[in-house]
């Protein structure tokens, strides 16, 4: 016997660089609990199935909560020898129970059906710790929004100064898509909840009379794969969990550009909290956004994730392969990533410190109310082809002369256009301008506290 898992059929044991390439060990050791769990809710079934001797249910029940408090002190490690996670398990509970009790665990299973189950289960805890941290970055994009009151800004498209908008409109319309992103993961969950692969075997099921909707129960699924083949080859939830963390990762990038920009000298929109920002070896004036730099560059290390492993599962035949193996060290890397990211961003967020007067300045300039002026035109009768050319007449005339809408006089806008009377005057001015936006999802100020109500709302639900 070679001390595989395999070991009868092979009249030697495998060299040493297989060993080195088959093993995963040091990157599967983490789903040891998971590994353990499974196991107890195997034994339970073989137990029900009448399979296992109550005495022997007993010692093995025992055996796998010695490990598992082993592992939780820190005084459970794999050896050399062992290939992965579920044979490593294998070897220390055959230690702790003795080879015959030890040996009756394996009856009715496989290590496809297993590491498919244990991995969904693993996900799912890591999806709720993610969505917690997600929402922690929403509640602090409220608490921003909700200071910053009426505050304007200049509102962008193309980056270029396009309408005035509310800070905190503007900051809200980051909070959403992480919402969505949360709203995301709870569907997934939901999906991968109702399919446990455990009882689907290497691939065809198992003869042995176990219930898998038991063990589905025992391990939290709502319900277990209708098709074994498909519980252990398919690995979408896999990469539908890899998406929504990348999304989250690109969502969290595009404020972290934002941040980037509103804390340079020329934007000084925004400062950052000593705390929450770094200096340099040698320039001792800087102060650098680095926590938003990372969250953009990890951005591209959780999209890659993504694209590896749909890469690994393109044109995987059924059922289970080793390439699925490759399956776990992005989707790791992607939970890790966003673990450590997360709090570091909430905290920025958290403890920015807006520049409003400098936002409050710069709103109306750029001849950002000129679509004011033309909307201005249509509700005295002029149509809006006429009346976009007028409000674009105006903006070369102030181009030309180097000066704000604003700043024209009666005069000036009457030359331009016999429809632009003084009354014009009442939409040339920020607050005007955003006041007017009434419509749902406008940046009107009481608009604006209705949206964060519902943002805040709906971060309950969650
Ligand atoms: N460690 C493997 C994985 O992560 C599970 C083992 C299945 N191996 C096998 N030869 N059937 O996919």
């Amino acid at each position: 016997n070679t001390g595989k898992l395999w070991g009868g059929r092979f009249a030697g044991g495998p060299s040493p660089e297989l060993d080195a390439l088959s093993r995963s060990t040091h990157f599967d050791w983490r789903l040891t609990p998971y590994d353990l769990a499974g196991s107890a809710a195997h034994a339970r079934a073989l137990h029900t199935a009448g399979l296992l001797t109550d005495g022997d249910h007993a010692e093995l029940q025992r055996g796998l909560s010695a490990l598992g408090e082993r592992f939780a002190a820190g005084d459970l490690h794999p050896d050399p020898s062992d290939e992965d996670v579920h044979g490593a398990l294998e070897r220390l509970l055959l230690a702790e129970v003795g080879p015959d009790v030890g040996g009756r665990l394996r009856a009715g299973r496989s290590r496809n059906d297993q590491v498919a189950t244990l991995f969904k289960a693993f996900l799912r805890d890591h999806g709720r710790t993610i969505s917690a941290l997600v929402l922690d970055l929403v509640d602090a994009i409220a608490e921003q929004a909700d200071a910053l009151g009426d505050a304007v800004m200049p509102g962008r498209t193309h980056l270029q100064h396009a309408q005035p908008v509310l800070v905190a409109h503007h900051l809200m319309a980051h909070a959403w898509p992480l919402l969505r992103d949360v709203a995301r993961l709870a569907d997934w969950d939901a999906r991968v909840a109702a399919e446990s692969p455990y009882g689907s075997g290497a691939l065809a099921g198992s003869t042995l009379g176990l219930d898998p909707e038991q063990v589905a129960a025992d391990l939290g699924f709502n319900g277990s794969v209708a098709n074994s083949i498909d519980g252990t080859a398919a690995r979408d939830f896999v990469a539908e969990f890899a998406f929504v963390t990348a999304m989250i990762g690109v969502d969290v990038s595009r404020l972290a550009e934002e941040v980037i920009l509103w804390t340079t000298r020329e934007f000084d929109f925004a400062t950052l909290h000593d705390s929450w920002s770094t200096g340099s070896s040698i320039m001792p004036q800087k102060k650098n956004p680095d926590i938003a730099e990372l969250a953009r560059g990890k951005s591209g290390r959780l999209i890659g994730n993504l694209s590896g492993l749909l890469a690994t599962l393109k044109g995987l035949p059924l059922a289970y392969n080793r390439d699925l193996q490759e399956d776990k060290e992005p989707v790791f890397d992607s939970v890790d990533t966003l673990e450590v990211l997360l709090p570091a961003f909430t905290g920025m967020v958290a403890t920015l410190t807006f520049n409003t007067a400098r936002m409050a300045e710069l709103a109306p300039q750029g001849f950002s109310l000129a679509t004011d002026i033309a909307e201005w035109l249509v509700r005295e009768g002029v149509p809006f082809r006429i009346a976009h050319e007028v409000a674009g007449a105006c903006v070369r005339v102030c181009e030309e002369r180097g000066i704000e809408l604003h700043e024209l006089s009666d005069a000036d806008f009457l030359a331009i256009s016999e429809h632009l009377t003084p009354g014009v005057r009442d939409v040339l001015s920020v607050e005007g301008s955003v006041a007017a936006r009434t419509g749902r999802g406008g940046t009107a100020p009481a608009r604006v506290r209705e949206q964060l109500a519902e943002l805040r709302g709906s971060v309950t639900e969650h």
